[in-house]
C-alpha cells in the first residue's frame, strides 16, 4: 500500500511519498532526475514517451509531440490557434494528455515504491475554476490512479514549508509562479496547526512559457533585421527558437548577459541578450502580477504590514525582478522554499499519508491540521431580472471566498403562466453581469405540470471542498427534488466520450 503526491505542472511534474513516520521523499524517475517534463511524445510505434525524451522530440517530429496542455484543461484543445491536436487521427485532448502524464508518475512510484499506489492527492492552482478541476479529476481517473482529493498548490507548498504543523501563528502570502500559470494565495495559519485561505488570485495563463514567447519575439525581430531571415519559418526552426530562450531566460536569472545560436536554415544566428532587455520586455507582466497581488491583499481584508511571511514557490519564482517587486510590496525579503521544484510535490505526499490515516500517531503528522479552502470563482444562474425575457443577469448562489465544501440555495421564480420546466445554466463568477461570468454548463428541470408564473422553484448547490460543482433544483411548494439536473460540462468529456478515451489511455504503453 503506497499513498502519493503529485504536482501536475504545466511544464513539469513531480511525485512524492511520504511514510507513516512523516518523512517524505521525492521519487526519482530511474535517470535520477526528481522532476518530469510534462511533455507527451507519441513514437512511430504504439508506445508515448513522457518527460525529458518527448521535450527533445518537439524539434524534430513538433507534430507528434504535445506540450503545456495545462493550460487548456476544461477546454476542448490547448493548442493557442483552438486547432484540435490530432496524432494519427486520434484527437487527444488535455485531459487525456494529462493522464498519460500522471500514468507515467504513477508508474515511476510503484517502480520506486515496489508496491501499487492506493491513494494519490493530485494539485492543481488555485485559481483553476470548477471546469479545469473536473478536467483534473477525469486525467486521473482515465489514468488508473485512486484520486483522494484535489488540493491547491500553494496550499500544498505551505504544508511542505512546514507551516501547518502549529507553534507559530502568523499570516502567509504565497506567491507562485510556474511555467503556465500564476497563483497568489493569501492564508492564515493558527498556532493549533490550522490553515485557512482569506483569498486568493491569478491568471492560468500567465507564467514562465510567456516569457519565453517574448525572448522569441525578441529573437525573430533581430533575425529578420540583422540577416533577413525569418527563424519562425519552419516547425523545427521554432522549437529550436523556443528551447535556446528558455535556457536563455534561465541563465539570465544569474548572469547579465547570455548567447545562443539559432537555427535559420542556413548559418546559425548568433543571438545575445542582457538581463536588462529582459526586464524590459517582461516589464507589462510585472506590472500585472501586481496589480493581481494587490487586488488579493485587498480582497483578504489584509494590509501589507500585516503579512508574516512571503513565500516564493514555481520556477519562475527564480527571476529576480520578481524577488524585488515583492520585497517593494511587503517591505521584507520574500522566502523561498527549501525545494523550489518539488515543494508542491512534497506538500500533497504529505496531505495524502494524513488524509488516508495511514500516519503514526508519534509521527509530526499528528500534529498536521487539513486546510480549509475557498472557493476561488463565484457561482451563479442565469436569471431574468425583474422577470424581463431581455435582461439576464447572473443570479448568485455561492459567492467567491466562501469555505469550500459550502452549499448554496437560493429561491428563483417561474416566469410565464403555464411553464412545465426550467432550463438552468450555471455560471462561474461572482458579477451580475454575464459578460465577465463564464458558463459553466446547462441542466434542465421539470415541474411535471403547468405552474402560474411566479412559481418559485428552489436551486442548491453543492461546491465539494475540491470546488466541483454539483446542482438541484427543487419545487419551491412542495419540496420535492425535480429531476437531478446534471450540468453538461462545455468543454468536458462525456461518459461514452469517457470510455472511448479510457481504452485509447489504456492501451498505450508509457515510458
Ligand atoms: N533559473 C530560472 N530562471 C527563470 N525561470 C526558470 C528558472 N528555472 C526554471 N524556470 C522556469 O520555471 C518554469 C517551470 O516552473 P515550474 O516547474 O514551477 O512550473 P510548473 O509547475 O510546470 O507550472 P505550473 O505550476 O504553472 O503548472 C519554466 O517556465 C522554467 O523555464
Ligand atoms: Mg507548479
Amino acid at each position: 500500500m503506497s499513498i502519493i503526491g503529485i504536482d501536475l505542472g504545466t511544464t513539469n511534474s513531480a511525485v512524492a511519498a511520504t511514510d507513516a513516520m512523516g518523512i517524505t521523499t521525492t521519487i526519482a524517475a530511474r535517470d535520477g532526475s526528481r522532476t518530469l517534463p510534462s511533455a507527451v511524445y507519441f513514437e512511430p510505434s504504439d508506445e508515448v514517451s513522457i518527460g525529458a525524451r518527448a521535450k527533445s522530440m518537439a524539434v524534430m517530429e513538433p507534430e507528434r509531440v504535445a506540450m503545456l496542455f495545462k493550460r487548456g484543461m476544461g477546454e476542448k484543445t490547448f493548442l493557442t490557434d483552438g486547432s484540435a491536436f490530432a496524432v494519427d487521427g486520434k484527437v487527444w485532448r488535455p485531459e487525456e494528455l494529462s493522464s498519460l502524464v500522471l500514468k507515467k508518475l504513477k508508474q515511476i512510484a510503484e517502480e520506486n515504491l515496489s508496491e501499487p499506489v492506493t491513494g494519490a492527492i493530485v494539485t492543481v492552482p488555485a485559481y483553476f475554476g470548477e471546469l479545469e478541476r473536473s478536467a483534473t479529476r477525469d486525467a486521473a481517473e482515465m489514468a488508473g490512479l485512486p484520486l483522494l482529493r484535489i488540493i491547491n498548490e500553494p496550499t500544498a507548498a505551505a504544508i511542505a514549508h512546514g507551516f501547518g504543523g502549529g507553534s507559530r501563528s502568523e499570516n502567509v502570502l504565497v506567491f507562485d509562479l510556474g511555467g503556465g500559470t500564476f497563483d497568489v494565495t493569501i492564508m492564515r495559519v493558527e498556532s493549533d496547526g490550522e490553515m485557512t485561505v482569506l483569498a486568493t488570485g491569478g491568471n492560468h495563463k500567465l507564467g514562465g512559457t510567456d516569457f519565453d514567447s517574448a525572448i522569441i519575439g525578441i529573437m525573430a525581430e533581430r533575425a529578420q533585421t540583422e540577416l533577413g531571415v525569418d527563424i519562425l519559418a519552419e516547425d523545427w526552426m521554432f522549437s529550436d527558437a523556443r528551447d535556446k530562450a528558455e535556457e536563455i531566460k534561465k541563465e539570465l536569472s544569474t548572469t547579465d548577459s547570455v548567447s545562443r545560436p539559432l537555427q535559420t536554415g542556413q548559418r546559425p544566428y548568433m543571438f545575445t541578450m542582457t538581463r536588462a532587455e529582459f526586464e524590459n520586455a517582461v516589464a507589462d507582466t510585472v506590472e500585472d502580477v501586481s496589480d493581481t497581488i494587490e487586488t488579493t491583499l485587498d480582497d483578504s481584508g489584509l494590509s501589507a504590514s500585516d503579512l508574516g511571511t512571503v513565500l516564493m514557490v514555481g520556477g519562475s519564482s527564480r527571476i529576480p525582478v520578481f524577488a524585488s517587486m515583492l520585497k517593494e510590496l511587503f517591505g521584507k525579503e520574500p522566502t523561498f522554499t527549501k525545494n523550489l521544484d518539488e515543494d508542491v510535490a512534497r506538500g500533497a505526499a504529505i496531505l495524502a499519508t494524513k488524509t488516508s490515516g495511514s500516519a503514526d500517531p508519534r509521527s509530526e503528522l499528528a500534529e498536521l491540521a487539513i486546510p480549509t479552502d475557498v472557493a476561488s470563482h463565484g457561482l451563479g444562474m442565469t436569471v431574468l431580472k425583474d422577470g424581463e425575457a431581455e435582461n439576464e443577469i447572473n443570479g448568485l448562489i455561492v459567492s467567491a471566498g466562501t469555505p469550500v465544501p459550502a452549499h448554496g440555495s437560493e429561491t428563483f421564480h417561474s416566469v410565464a403562466d403555464g411553464q412545465t420546466e426550467v432550463r438552468l445554466r450555471i455560471n462561474e463568477g461572482d458579477d451580475e453581469d454575464l459578460a465577465y461570468c463564464r458558463p459553466l454548463g446547462e441542466g434542465s428541470a421539470s415541474f411535471g405540470r403547468p405552474v402560474n408564473a411566479g412559481y418559485p422553484i428552489r436551486i442548491d448547490v453543492a461546491y465539494t471542498e475540491e470546488q466541483i460543482v454539483y446542482v438541484q433544483a427543487y419545487d419551491g411548494e412542495t419540496g420535492t427534488l425535480i429531476g437531478e439536473v446534471t450540468i453538461k460540462r462545455e468543454g468536458s468529456l462525456s461518459g461514452t466520450e469517457k470510455d472511448s478515451a479510457l481504452a485509447a489511455i489504456s492501451e498505450k504503453g508509457v515510458r
